[in-house]
């Protein structure tokens, strides 16, 4: 197929493949400012944990050896500045995220915290890094693979560059799979969210994208899948609130 015919999905939309970027970055230049804001309300909170839980397998070292993490997608910061608080003083981390506005917010929160030294923040595409062949101790991407046009792109780049010897982590939203809850979720998504989207940051669309992107997100094995494909070794994945969300986890060996 000509890849000007190819598509994929925007949410519940099927869009041709080479739209999808331009439609995601609208979305999050448009929620950046109270994109942190909006995560407390949407989750209660939970959003916390669930990256404590992300953080907390990645384990940085909390010694003053070198340990450099990439994380990926991670837009305002929360994963890397959770991953500096609990490592030791030769931990650094590069955030890498295509849309200018969140890195603008979270090189002010880096500031705000004193973590600038050790957390830097460049603008850069998950299926293009613009990084050197391992060099880097670790990978960690959150809820931000499903806004990737070409999954499959990304996760070769993660391999690429990461060391022989380390690891692969993805925190994703995934398929809620108990019985009850599953209803109860869709019925909060879709009646819910969009209209405290609206309320929040006077963009309800770009809530209802980010509802419609979670169901359109492949079932764990398959992304597992994905992940072996790429190249990683001994992949697994934990769910966490009745499935609400997903850690993947591979190692590049
Ligand atoms: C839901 S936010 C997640 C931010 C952060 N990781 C967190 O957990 O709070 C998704 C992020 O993915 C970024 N993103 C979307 N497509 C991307 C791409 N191709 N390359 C890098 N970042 C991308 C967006 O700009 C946005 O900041």
């Amino acid at each position: 197929m000509n890849q000007a015919d190819e598509t994929t999905h925007f949410g519940f939309k099927d869009v041709p493949l080479g739209d999808k970027q331009t439609l995601v970055n609208d979305v999050f230049h448009s929620v950046a400012q109270r994109y942190d804001l909006m995560n407390d309300l949407m989750s209660a909170g939970l959003h916390r944990l669930w990256k404590d839980w992300m953080v907390n397998a990645l384990n940085p070292p909390r010694t003053d050896a070198p340990f450099a993490l990439l994380d990926v997608a991670g837009g305002t910061g929360d994963i890397a500045f959770r991953a500096a608080e609990a490592a030791g003083p030769g931990f650094k981390a590069t955030v890498c995220d295509i849309n200018s506005d969140m890195l603008s917010v979270g090189r002010e929160r880096a500031m705000a915290r004193h973590l600038d030294g050790q957390v830097s923040f460049v603008e850069g595409n998950a299926e293009e890094l613009a990084f050197a062949d391992k060099s880097f101790d670790a990978y960690t991407i959150a809820f931000g693979i499903r806004n990737v046009p070409r999954i499959d792109r990304a996760l070769k780049e993660a391999f690429r560059v990461l060391r022989p010897g380390s690891r692969f982590l993805c925190l994703e939203f995934s398929t809620v799979d108990v019985p009850g809850l599953d209803r109860i979720y869709d019925l909060f998504s879709f009646n819910v969210i969009p209209p405290l989207g609206r309320a929040v940051t006077d963009d309800a669309e770009s809530y209802q994208y980010l509802v419609e992107s979670i169901r359109k997100f492949p079932k764990p094995a398959a992304f597992a899948g994905m992940i072996g494909a790429a190249g990683f070794s001994r992949v697994s994945w934990q769910s966490f609130s009745g499935g609400i969300v997903a850690l993947h986890a591979g190692w590049r060996l």
